[in-house]
């Protein structure tokens, strides 16, 4: 029996291994501008963490998660999303302590949804994301959609910006209460998901696929319920979009399917396919509900294969210095020495031992792209002297081998 990889993953190497390195090298030198440290927490973690922060009615945990008992009976998850875990390490190793108030992280690794596969879904998926951690200020959420937005252009992505504002926890009770009377009085019209949702998760029957609210009720405006402070901190994060000239447009509709968000929440969509590449939000009471301190935090996650699909930068293909040939068996120690001299001095080298003939190199040269060639046989070890050829403008140059420490 062929055994092949579990559906909704993938194996990456070749161009496509390129064009992430080149992406994720894009994207952490844009997070170092912005003053961003790297931090990495497990893949898998107590199922609880999740349950708690994401939510147990929401699709992500209730529906998608992989969870099991280990073998001493603990319950655990692979981690469907970045947040939980950071926000979890965050308490754990008590960085509240740093006297730094605002810090800000990024993480990049797999997580894991058992989620239908296909257009731009998968089960094991790579995120990139973002965290920051600290006062409240709509300042801070400008510069995370700055943030997002840099990173999208730099990668050549035609995206569209939805933002809307859910409110804090407690303002929008009234409205999911509105809601939910609207919805019922048409409870029969909904879909069988939705009428699951108007028990567990009614925010989430706006943005369903499957009904379309507007033509079923008439919608109300969340702005309604909200308070002035509330109203007054979108305003200000809009404001300062105009005035950086950031396109955005507010959809009312936009919920996001994990439950932790309050206040902003956004998504970059591409324009072209309508995937959401890019998504998150406020979050202003997660760190107080998984450790009681009250800290707000803002973030994102980019999901990593929709942007390489996606994105159109052009990047160089991978190539190598020199390709050191040898000839004969007994030269074969002549070729490691120069492989290792031209190493030490930085340079990309292959080699190819005495077991295949001058063709089978050159076309090996071609295959890994490589700028030059060096073939050692007998005579090189005898002469101590080596031809460097140009395999681009075919120009030869011949050098000695103890010289070879000075090629720049
Ligand atoms: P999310 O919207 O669930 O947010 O995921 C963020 C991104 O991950 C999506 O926009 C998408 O590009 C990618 N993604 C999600 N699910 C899949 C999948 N099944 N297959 C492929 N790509 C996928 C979060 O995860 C939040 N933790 C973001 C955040 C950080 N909010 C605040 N801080």
């Amino acid at each position: 029996m062929n055994i092949q990889k579990p559906k909704g993953t993938n194996d990456l190497f070749g161009a496509q291994m390129t064009k992430r390195e080149h992406i994720l090298q894009i994207i952490t030198k844009i997070l170092n501008e912005y003053n961003y440290q790297k931090i990495d927490t497990p893949i898998f973690e107590n199922y609880k963490l999740f349950d708690r922060s994401i939510g147990e009615q929401t699709d992500v945990v209730n529906k998608e998660m992989y969870d099991f008992l280990d073998k001493g009976n603990r319950h655990m998850a692979l981690r469907p999303e970045g947040t939980a875990g950071v926000i979890r390490a965050y308490l754990e190793n008590k960085l509240y302590a740093n006297p730094i108030a605002l810090q800000k992280y990024y993480y990049v690794g797999k997580m894991f949804r058992y989620e239908r596969p296909g257009n731009g879904r998968m089960r094991e998926f790579n995120q990139i994301g973002v965290e920051q951690i600290g006062p409240y200020t709509y300042i801070n959420d400008v510069e995370v959609l700055l943030l997002a937005q840099k990173i999208l252009n730099a990668l050549n992505i035609d995206v569209q910006l939805k933002i809307n504002n859910l409110g804090d926890t407690n303002e929008r009770k009234g409205y999911i209460a509105e809601l939910v009377k609207r919805l019922t009085l048409v409870e029969d019209r909904l879909s069988n998901d939705s009428k699951r949702r108007l028990k567990t998760n009614p925010l989430r029957i706006l943005d369903s696929k499957e009904d379309n609210v507007e033509e079923l009720i008439e919608m109300i405006d969340i702005n309604d319920y909200l308070t002035i402070e509330s109203k007054q901190y979108f305003e200000q994060i809009k404001i300062h979009l105009n005035n950086l000239g950031v396109n955005y447009i507010v959809d009312s509709k936009l919920v996001r399917g994990l439950d932790y968000y309050t206040n902003l929440v956004f998504e970059f969509v591409d324009k072209k396919t309508n995937l959401t590449i890019l998504g998150g939000g406020r979050y202003n009471h997660l760190i107080e509900n998984l450790g009681k301190i009250q800290m707000p935090s803002i973030g994102f996650a980019i999901g990593l294969e929709r942007l390489e699909m996606l994105s159109k930068i052009e990047f160089e293909p991978s190539s190598v210095d020199y390709l050191i040939g040898s000839l004969d068996t007994n030269a074969d120690s002549l070729m490691l020495q120069i492989a290792q001299t031209l190493r030490n001095n930085n340079f990309k080298v292959e080699i190819s031992n005495a077991t295949t003939n001058i063709k089978s190199k050159y076309n090996l040269a071609t295959r890994i792209n490589s700028q030059k060639i060096i073939f050692v046989g007998a005579k090189e070890v005898e002469k101590q002297k080596i031809i460097i050829k140009n395999l681009k403008t075919k120009e030869e140059e011949e050098i000695e081998v103890s010289k070879l420490n000075e090629i720049k």
